[in-house]
């Protein structure tokens, strides 16, 4: 059986973001998938602690909520991962997440060798501007990061404009598109 796991970088239980990964679930689930999200919202979640141990096990000695994800990933055939931009990057509690997949690469910045490459990946964004050059660095600097990890991107699906009259009639495409992103994620 397929494995998905996705991480939800938004607050917000039934924002945009949520209902775009939502869709993705649904989408492999009905392709059979198992699904596995994690709400990088949690209370429960610790910083990297910068002790470097992943640097030479494949692990993570910070013991909280996250834990179980590095099982999770290990196991996936396909990672999620979506966030709102705030302050033209990714929120602070996805930020905080991406520093604890460090455990992806081994070795150190030059000399990264990626120790669960081969994943296909979905990225998710939404913004309340509606020009997408506004959040383009930081999703680029992500998927850049994903990129190094060896995750193969699929489709990356940024939703505009919704501080404003958001174009519902867009969301509804995208929903739809994130529903078959899930679908192809499977088999
Ligand atoms: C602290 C904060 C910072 C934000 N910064 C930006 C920004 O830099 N650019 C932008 O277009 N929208 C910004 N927004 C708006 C969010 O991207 C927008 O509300 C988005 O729809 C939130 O996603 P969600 O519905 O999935 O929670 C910001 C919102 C918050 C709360």
């Amino acid at each position: 059986m397929s494995k998905v796991v996705i991480f939800k970088g938004s607050p917000r239980k039934n924002g945009y973001t949520a209902k775009l990964l939502e869709q993705v679930a649904k989408g492999a689930k009905s392709k059979g998938a198992e699904v596995i999200k994690f709400d990088l919202n949690d209370p429960g979640i610790r910083g990297c602690q910068g002790c470097f141990y992943c640097r030479t096990h494949d692990g993570c000695t910070v013991e909280d909520y996250l834990h179980p994800m590095y099982e999770a990933i290990n196991e996936a055939d396909a990672i999620v991962f979506g966030s709102p931009i705030y302050y033209y990057q990714i929120t602070g509690q996805a930020r905080v997440w991406l520093d604890r997949t460090f455990p992806m690469v081994a070795g150190l910045k030059d000399t990264f060798v990626p120790r669960h490459p081969g994943k296909k990946l979905i990225t998710i964004f939404v913004q309340g501007s509606s020009d997408p050059k506004i959040g383009a660095e930081g999703i680029k600097f992500v998927n850049d990061i994903f990129k190094t990890y060896g995750w193969k991107l699929e489709d990356n699906i940024h939703y505009c404009g919704t501080s404003h009259n958001p174009d519902l009639t867009m969301f509804d495409e995208l929903s739809l598109r994130a529903f078959k992103d899930g679908k192809n994620l499977v088999g």
